[in-house]
């Protein structure tokens, strides 16, 4: 019989692959199904951040973004690898004509530009591509026996997915001219000494505790969620003066909020707060 491409692309390969996605498993967790979950299943290439992998990931993105149940979402890899970094097979025999006349990597940047709250559960390599996937997630978990790095260097190359920039805002400038300019990697310890991530946890329980955090995050206000996140982000865009100016408009808009009534409300009524994100 007749198999059309697009037949094969829309209604098979989503049947044959067991789902919708061929680089990534994707799922809701936690007790009430509000965190979204999303790992890098191309283990055989330690997550090697292919073009497809990449594509299907904002896709993820795009779905737990308007899915109402999600309050935050965890992505993570395998125990041995994140991600080792942007897919150098793929690389190999691109042209500067094809990067900058297709802006290779450009579409990487849906991770940072998601409003619900992201946290990256490291475990193993988190090298180039990797560590700058994870750098665009809001919080970063580590394994304790994760490593980052940006490597490439050693391949010829920079950063290209926001490595030099995201790296020295968090770590600061040496630390980041090193590891940028030697190719050597730090371990999760470092990473926590030098702020790049906020907690350390058992290689087993990492996965369980990112999304405890999810959990955490998805039972607060998806409203105001999404404001605090912007506050935050705004930081590493403005001086202080717009910084403050734009902090404190997002606060009085929390006042335009019922959420905001019901956490008050329900603070000087002596219970828990129940949000309706509105
Ligand atoms: N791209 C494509 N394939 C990769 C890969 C990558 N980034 N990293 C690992 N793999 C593949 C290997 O080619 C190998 O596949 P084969 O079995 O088919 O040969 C498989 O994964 C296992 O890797 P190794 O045999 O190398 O495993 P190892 O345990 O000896 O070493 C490692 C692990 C140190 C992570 C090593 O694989 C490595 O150095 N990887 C490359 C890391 C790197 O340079 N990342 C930066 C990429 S450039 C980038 O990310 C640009 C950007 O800014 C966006």
């Amino acid at each position: 019989f007749f198999v059309t491409l697009r037949m094969w692309r829309v209604v098979l390969k989503p049947l044959v692959l067991g789902g919708q996605y061929e680089y990534i498993l994707v799922e809701k967790r936690g007790e009430n199904k509000n965190v979204g979950f999303i790992q890098l299943n191309r283990p055989k290439a330690l997550n090697a951040l292919c073009d497809g992998l990449m594509k299907e990931v904002g896709q993820a993105l795009d779905a737990f973004e308007v899915d109402k149940e999600v309050g935050a979402i965890v992505i993570t890899g395998s125990d041995r690898a994140f991600a080792a970094g942007a897919d150098i097979k793929e690389m190999q025999n691109r042209t500067f004509q094809e990067c900058y006349g297709g802006n290779f990597l450009a579409h990487w940047n849906r991770v940072s530009t998601v409003r619900k709250p992201v946290i990256a559960a490291v475990n193993g390599f988190a090298l180039g591509g990797g560590c700058e996937l994870a750098m665009m997630c809001d919080i970063i978990y580590a394994g304790e026996k994760a490593q980052f790095g940006q490597p490439e260097i050693l391949l010829g190359t920079i950063p290209g997915a926001g490595g030099t920039q995201r790296l020295t805002r968090a770590v600061g400038k040496s630390l980041a001219m090193e590891m940028v300019l030697t190719g050597d990697r730090i371990s999760a310890q470092e990473a926590k000494q030098s702020g790049l991530v906020s907690k350390i946890c058992p290689v087993d329980q990492l996965v369980s505790e990112a999304v405890k955090c999810g959990e955490k995050i998805a039972s607060n206000s998806k409203l105001v969620s999404a404001m605090a996140k912007e506050a935050v982000n705004a930081a590493f865009e403005l001086t202080l003066a717009e910084g403050n100016h734009l902090e404190k408009r997002l606060f009085h808009a929390t006042f335009a909020t019922n959420d905001r009534k019901e956490g008050m409300t329900a603070f000087v009524e002596k219970r828990k707060a129940s949000f309706q994100d509105d």
